[in-house]
């Protein structure tokens, strides 16, 4: 049994550390990626309040793909550059949106987002992944927020 118990009301900062510390336990003997995936999906879920979507889509042959999540059933496959998710595969840069309907591009998968973080994720310098968390609030994640998520992608890309 794993027994996580994230203190929502602590610092950010803190919340995401006791993240990664938890994440790394996790993944650590297990190679299998989905069932990687799969859990750290749930430790998002668990740790990072105030979501309706969480998860992983992953580099399949040039587009992404969905992997683990938790939330509602998702679009299946995201060309590269496409919505938020392929902006921050094409860019290689963290995407932060704080009103998605703002975005151009923008695919609903759940009407009930309204702000988004998109991390990539890297292995031998290319996006392997990119961890997508949307939110029912309108600017729910600020810069501690993509700060925390950058840790982790950075703690598991060679376990998924
Ligand atoms: N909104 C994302 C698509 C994925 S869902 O949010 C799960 C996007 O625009 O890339």
């Amino acid at each position: 049994m794993f027994d996580f118990q994230p203190d929502p009301a602590q610092p950010k900062p803190e919340l995401y550390r006791d993240l990664v510390d938890a994440a790394r336990a996790l993944t650590a003997d297990e190679p299998d990626g989905v069932a990687n995936m799969a859990n750290l999906a749930a430790l998002i879920w668990q740790f990072v309040p105030r979501l309706n979507w969480a998860g992983f889509y992953r580099m399949v042959d040039g587009a992404l793909v969905l992997g683990p999540f938790q939330g509602k059933p998702a679009c299946i496959r995201i060309a590269p550059g496409q919505g938020v998710c392929g902006a921050a595969a094409a860019s290689g840069q963290t995407q932060l949106v704080p009103d998605v309907h703002a975005f151009p591009g923008h695919i609903a998968c759940d009407g009930a987002s309204q702000s988004e973080l998109v991390v990539p994720v890297f292995r031998n310098g290319a996006v392997i992944a990119v961890i997508d968390l949307d939110s029912p609030e309108l600017n729910r994640f600020d810069t501690e927020d993509a700060a925390g998520i950058e840790a982790l992608a950075e703690a598991i890309a060679a376990v998924i």
